[in-house]
């Protein structure tokens, strides 16, 4: 049963526990403070007490859990489960099903956390899946926290097996955004996803990209050919790294002090701003409602 639920959650043992136990709280600080309330209305105890209780421990319950899950470190998921009780209860039923998609990450997890963070409680696309190849990446906690489950892979798997292509397809995985993923894309996910997987790569492409063309290499090849401005790029991708069709661009300067952790920090920041909406964009034009 708690294997299931760690399971269904993709959730560590430790979180799992946490979020019983903020089940447990919340649901008691919830019957106590609405106890309390009637009280203090000084209602008789009879049928209308009962419906008065009724209603208000419905409406306090999702207080409880959101103030206890806070110190508790789960506010992210009950944030979602809160959010996905409320449009079942209010009876807002979507027009489509959202579209479910995976980051593939593999580093810190910053442009990842921006993403989910984007499209918590949105209608029209759900982070359903993070998928990674380093078992100590910051990102794998982020997801945790986020309750949204994770995939970690194995290279021969990836490349020369099934490419985990069974994995996405059950988790009814529709959209791949690579946000800080370093293992090029095999053939067969590109035309599994037709369009449907986008990159983001830190420089002004097509310059500065390619094997070997990452973090810290791509700030450095700037700077060293006195380039006066860098940038982003989200493109789609294809068979070729930091190859696939640009979608955006957003440019910031580069002075003579940058070095390439100021640069590094600049483009970081030109990431965050843009990835996350870009994303939307791009589905809204991909899935009109
Ligand atoms: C970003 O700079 C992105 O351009 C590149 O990988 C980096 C990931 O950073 N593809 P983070 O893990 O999202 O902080």
């Amino acid at each position: 049963m708690l294997e299931k639920l760690k399971k269904h959650w993709g959730v560590k043992s430790v979180d799992l526990v946490l979020i019983i136990t903020t089940f447990a709280l919340g649901g008691s600080l919830c019957g106590y403070a609405g106890r309390q309330l009637l009280l203090w209305t000084g209602l008789e105890r009879g049928l209308v007490w009962i419906v008065f209780y009724i209603i208000l421990i419905t409406l306090l319950w999702p207080v409880c859990v959101l103030l206890i899950s806070y110190p508790l470190g789960q506010f992210g998921f009950f944030r979602k489960y809160v959010a996905k009780i409320g449009r079942k209860v209010i009876g807002r039923h979507r027009r489509k099903s959202p579209v479910r998609m995976a980051i593939f990450a593999s580093g810190a997890g910053s442009n990842a956390e921006r993403i989910i963070n984007h499209f918590a409680g949105s209608e029209e696309v759900e982070v359903s899946l993070v998928v990674c190849n380093n078992p100590s990446a910051g990102v794998l906690g982020i997801a945790q926290k986020a309750g949204i489950p994770t995939l970690l892979i194995e290279k021969d798997i990836f490349l020369n097996g099934s490419h985990y292509l069974p994995e996405l397809q059950q988790a009814g995985i529709r959209f791949i955004v690579l946000a800080g993923f370093l293992w090029k894309i095999p053939q067969a996910l590109i035309s599994a996803y037709p369009q449907k997987i986008v990159n983001i790569h830190p420089a002004l492409l097509p310059k500065y990209g390619g094997k070997g063309m990452y973090g810290h290499f791509v700030h450095e090849a700037v700077i060293a050919a006195g380039e006066k401005e860098s940038g982003i790029t989200i493109h789609y991708v294809d068979e070729l790294y930091d190859h696939g069709q640009i979608i955006f661009q957003a440019k910031c300067p580069v002075t003579d002090k940058d070095t390439p952790d100021t640069l590094a920090h600049k483009i970081h920041e030109l990431e965050h701003a843009h990835y996350p909406g870009e994303i939307g964009s791009l589905l809204q034009k991909q899935n009109p409602r």
